[in-house]
């Protein structure tokens, strides 16, 4: 564990990253001593600092830290936490103030192997998303709406769960973005009101595009969701994961085109 650079693994109980969620994180995959995607995770901490009025961290000096932490580790996952920094009594946030840069490493999650082939079994939330465009597509800290969403079943077999807007549209999964795919076109969920736009979606958009496969940005309903061929989740450990069943609704899972799967696995977690 780094904070500000230097080993150690305590935080000013002032922090505004614990006091308010004032903060950014990244979870980026780490596989051969290499953080994955790494300019893709670096450009979107930074378009979230931009929004957040919060000092941008250096790119050189963060990926130096990344490698110290990952140290002589093949594979696991690195979690870069940013905050506004310590200070400010009440929510304004002070003009002087310096960020806190924290970088941790976990091991690889032990999701099930056959998720990848044999595709998970997703159900749909209650708890919904609240529409905030200033906050839409960032990642940043405050993630209560994922917590209470993830509370909501215990049933190992349930993968993952997806959430709804307050219309009622369908925007993402607690811990992924969703792909739905209908007659050979690609439809993911427009994240300007909210939802986290990921950089494994990113990546999965820009191979679409480089393998000709027409994908649209939309609104996404759950009419979309029961007409659809297949449907695929995605992000920055996971990959892309097929969908099984879906609140009992099964979908065929060769439907989701073969070189698109390989071409994101292949890019996605190269060192
Ligand atoms: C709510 C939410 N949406 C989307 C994603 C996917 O983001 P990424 O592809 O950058 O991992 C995540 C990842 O943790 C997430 O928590």
């Amino acid at each position: 564990l780094l904070i500000n650079g230097k080993p150690g693994d305590a935080i000013a109980v002032l922090d505004r990253g614990l006091q308010y969620g004032d903060g950014l994180f990244e979870t980026v995959a780490v596989v051969d001593g290499r953080p994955c995607l790494w300019q893709r995770h670096l450009a979107r901490l930074q378009q979230g600092c931009d929004r957040l009025g919060i000092a941008r961290p250096d790119g050189e000096q963060l990926l130096a830290e990344a490698l110290q932490v990952i140290g002589h580790s093949p594979r696991s996952v690195l979690k870069i936490i940013i905050t506004r920094g310590t200070g400010g009594r009440g929510y304004r946030p002070p003009l002087d103030v310096a960020p806190t840069r924290i970088l941790c490493l976990a091991p690889w999650p032990d999701h099930p192997a056959a998720a990848q082939n044999q595709g998970v079994v997703v159900r749909i939330c209650d708890t919904r998303l609240g529409d905030n465009p200033r906050l839409a597509g960032i990642k940043h800290l405050n993630r209560l709406e994922q917590v209470l969403a993830q509370a909501e079943w215990r049933d190992p077999a349930v993968a993952e769960g997806l959430m709804l807007d307050s219309a009622g549209c369908v925007i993402e999964g607690t811990m992924s973005n969703l792909f739905v795919l209908n007659e050979g076109r690609l439809l993911t969920s427009d994240l300007s009101r909210c939802g986290i736009a990921g950089v494994m979606r990113g990546l999965v958009l820009e191979m679409a595009a480089s393998l000709g496969l027409p994908c649209a940005v939309e609104e996404m309903t759950l009419d979309d969701l029961g007409e659809a061929d297949a449907l695929f989740l995605t992000n920055s450990l996971i990959g892309i994961w097929p969908v099984r069943a879906l609140e009992g609704r099964e979908y065929e899972l060769q439907a989701i085109p073969p070189a698109l799967v390989e071409a994101v696995m292949a890019q996605g977690f190269r060192p």
